[in-house]
């Protein structure tokens, strides 16, 4: 099969972002519902795909002008490495309010919009990261709800209590007070008084 260019999808190019690297934008005005591109490249098994994962990590820890990790999870048994040119899907960016999913249909991924998105906009997907490394996932994507870390939207009610305690705690340490302690201490002056 021919390998398609960025310039022959009708719907989406890529360009830097204000996010994070580059990222997929809208063409012209896409429908909810529309599918926009295909995440496509290397089917690899997943001991392999661990392998490359660590691999460019590694490399791109050393050397920052290497690229991210472009695995997508396919099946139980197979991931895609996308890190090929005519993979646009894989510079998608994070939000945590995404206007895209990505659907696995016959063991291959299609992006669809889960809204409608005006020409110029960014393409956005959730990327459904697990909640045990959320710290090494600081999210940038700025949206109103932004969870300030990259987790799955089922993680995010359970992070956003972890951060509120953590941030009491540490505002208690500093000898700062939360709103709700400095009112507990106003009471108490007026009691003693
Ligand atoms: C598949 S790449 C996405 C394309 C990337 N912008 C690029 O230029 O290669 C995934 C990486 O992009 C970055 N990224 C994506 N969304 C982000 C967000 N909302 N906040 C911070 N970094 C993000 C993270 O470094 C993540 O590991
Ligand atoms: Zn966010």
């Amino acid at each position: 099969m021919a390998k398609k260019k960025d310039s022959e999808n009708k719907w989406v190019y890529v360009k830097d972002s204000g996010i994070h690297g580059r990222g997929v934008f809208a063409k012209r005005d896409i429908p909810n519902e529309k599918r926009i591109m295909e995440y496509v490249g290397e089917r690899v098994s997943k001991d392999e795909s661990t392998r490359r994962g660590t691999e460019q990590m590694k490399m791109a820890a050393k050397d920052k002008t290497v690229g991210a990790v472009y695995i997508f999870d396919l099946n139980e048994k197979w991931d895609i490495d996308g890190n090929v040119p005519e993979n646009i899907a894989r510079y998608a960016n994070h939000s945590c309010d995404e206007n895209c999913e990505a659907y696995n249909i016959d063991d291959r991924i299609f992006y669809y919009t889960c809204q409608e998105i005006k020409k110029g906009e960014e393409i956005l997907i959730d990327y459904g990261y697990a909640f045990e490394h959320f710290a090494d996932h600081p999210c940038k994507c700025g949206a109103p709800k932004c969870a300030g870390f990259i987790v799955a939207k089922c993680d995010r009610t359970k992070l956003k209590k972890m951060r509120n305690g953590k941030k009491a705690k540490s505002l208690v340490k500093k000898g700062k007070r939360t709103k709700k302690d400095s009112s507990k201490g106003s009471k108490k002056k007026k009691l003693k008084a």
